[in-house]
């Protein structure tokens, strides 16, 4: 049987069709556009996600048996705030994980309602990106829109409401709202009354690898698949991603280097850290995990190659930095573009160059890119070591996992092992993965892990290249704290 991956990126949706014995058979990207409608904000349209995902599967299937099509699931953006009235129109356009326009209601939930009480009631304290702030943002600032809200869901969770008809969302993704007892896998009420939301406007929890239903007559017909095609609940793209890679069960990481940078480490067992300096979220495999995440990462490649330098040619601009540069170089990058996340939490943040003299390179300063996005990483897994986890390799996934460059340079900057897998498609393989489960093709998303995710390579750090990051790594880290202060005058 085959089963479909959605991957509701930020850039695109990157579709996947795989076999139930893991032999990826076709993948198709569709993008879309997003709106940075004020500096900070961040926007999307639900219905082009929705016609980028029908056009998306139709081209994906073209050339298999429809009938052998089992499953279909999904890794979505996280945190974005969808709403829908009782007509089941979406209100307004999709506030998206790195929007930052929520600092005041973020100041109040996590100084005035307090963090240790959200941290209590949710496991988590707030970020300007997760959606509870937003939900206060829309009822300060868009009153009569908030008032027409029937119900709220996340970006992934709008597609499979689509697709099925039912009002669903799975454990992991739920967990990136701050309205979700992660501990117990259900709503707090206390949350929902402190956002002004009723536990009717709130979509039915799954875990991710069990079935919502099925495809609607309506969708059946215009996929052209089975209406017995079954639709499982699926997870945020970063636990798909790590499904994708094989990090379940206990004490397994996973970097994912997509428009966003996470480290995501799982675990058996619910924890929170008492700094909150990672999210606790529950993972799709049916237990927890930890995360950092940096809001702007392979997207500060595309911006400086793109945007900046004005090529498409990534390869060529990192061909002049051999090995012997690595670890020595005098300019440092400050990946904030979007503001940043994990763990400095600061929306006010800017993307920095610092250091170049009259002899510094446009390789120099690629460089650095790359190595602000590894150092800015390095920051959170300093928060997961501070909490005496320890680890000694990871796997990687994501577009700028492609890099072997940036590999090396995070496999040095950690100082841990990277291992490569065959396919690093990881949030659509991972939804793919979920959907099989679903389907009652593996017992279970740990059983599935084993038998379909294969390292195919490991990058071991130097320990000359690596010593030199650690040095350079502790200069990276003194400069945010020296232009923290600075930041907000310059907005
Ligand atoms: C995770 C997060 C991002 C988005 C990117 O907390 O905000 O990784 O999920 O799609």
């Amino acid at each position: 049987m085959y089963y479909i991956g959605i991957d509701l990126g930020t850039s695109a949706v990157k579709l996947l069709l795989m076999r139930g014995d893991g032999k990826i058979v076709n993948i198709v990207s569709r993008e879309y556009p997003i709106s940075f409608p004020h500096p900070g904000w961040s926007e999307q349209n639900p219905e082009d996600w929705m016609a980028q995902t029908i056009a998306g599967i139709q081209l994906l299937i073209q050339d298999v048996d429809r009938s052998e099509v089992a499953g279909i699931s999904f890794g979505g953006q996280m945190h974005g705030l969808v709403v829908l009235d009782k007509n089941d129109k979406v209100i307004r356009p999709a506030i998206l994980w790195n929007d930052g326009r929520t600092s005041k209601e973020v100041d109040y939930l996590n100084n005035v309602v307090g963090r240790e009480k959200l941290s209590a009631l949710t496991a988590n304290i707030a970020f300007a990106g997760f959606t509870a702030p937003k939900l206060l943002w829309m009822r300060s600032n868009e009153p009569e829109k908030f008032a027409r809200i029937d119900k709220i869901m996340l970006p992934k969770d709008y597609l499979a409401y689509r697709l099925t008809g039912v009002h669903c969302t799975d454990v992991s993704d739920a967990s990136g709202m701050l309205l979700f007892d992660v501990e117990h896998k259900c709503w707090s009420r206390e949350m929902l009354d402190i956002c002004g939301v009723r536990e009717e406007q709130m979509a039915q929890i799954f875990e991710s690898y069990q079935p919502v239903g099925t495809l609607t007559a309506e969708m059946a017909a215009i996929l052209g698949l089975s209406p017995d095609v079954v639709v499982a609940a699926g997870a945020g793209d970063n636990a798909a991603a790590a499904v994708g890679t094989g990090t379940v069960g206990e004490g397994k990481c996973n970097i994912s280097l997509g428009t966003s940078g996470t480290i995501f480490i799982s675990s058996k067992k619910f924890g929170v850290d008492q700094y909150n300096g990672l999210h606790s979220f529950a993972h799709a495999d049916g237990h927890y995990h930890l995360m950092g995440c940096m809001l702007s990462a392979a997207s500060c490649n595309k911006w400086w190659m793109e945007d900046i330098i004005g090529t498409g040619d990534y390869a060529a601009n990192q061909a002049p930095i051999t090995d012997d540069k690595l670890g020595n170089n005098h300019v440092y990058f400050l990946p904030y573009l979007m503001g940043e996340r994990s763990p400095i939490n600061d929306t006010d943040a800017r993307g920095t160059f610092i250091g170049m003299t009259m002899d510094t390179t446009r390789a120099d300063m690629t460089q650095a890119m790359l190595e602000g996005v590894a150092f800015a990483i390095r920051d959170s897994f300093e928060v997961a070591r501070s909490l005496g986890i320890t680890i000694e390799r990871s796997k990687i996934c994501g577009g700028g996992a492609k890099s072997p460059l940036w590999r090396k340079i995070f496999a040095n900057v950690l100082n841990v092992k990277l291992d490569i897998l065959e396919s690093e498609q990881g949030p659509g393989m991972g939804g793919a993965m979920l959907a099989a489960v679903a389907c009652g093709e593996y017992p279970s998303v740990e059983v599935c892990c084993d038998a379909l995710v294969k390292v195919v390579d490991t990058v071991e750090p130097d320990p000359e290249i690596a010593a030199r990051y650690e040095a350079r790594y502790q200069q990276y880290r003194k400069i945010y704290p020296a232009l923290k202060p600075v930041f907000p005058l310059i907005q």
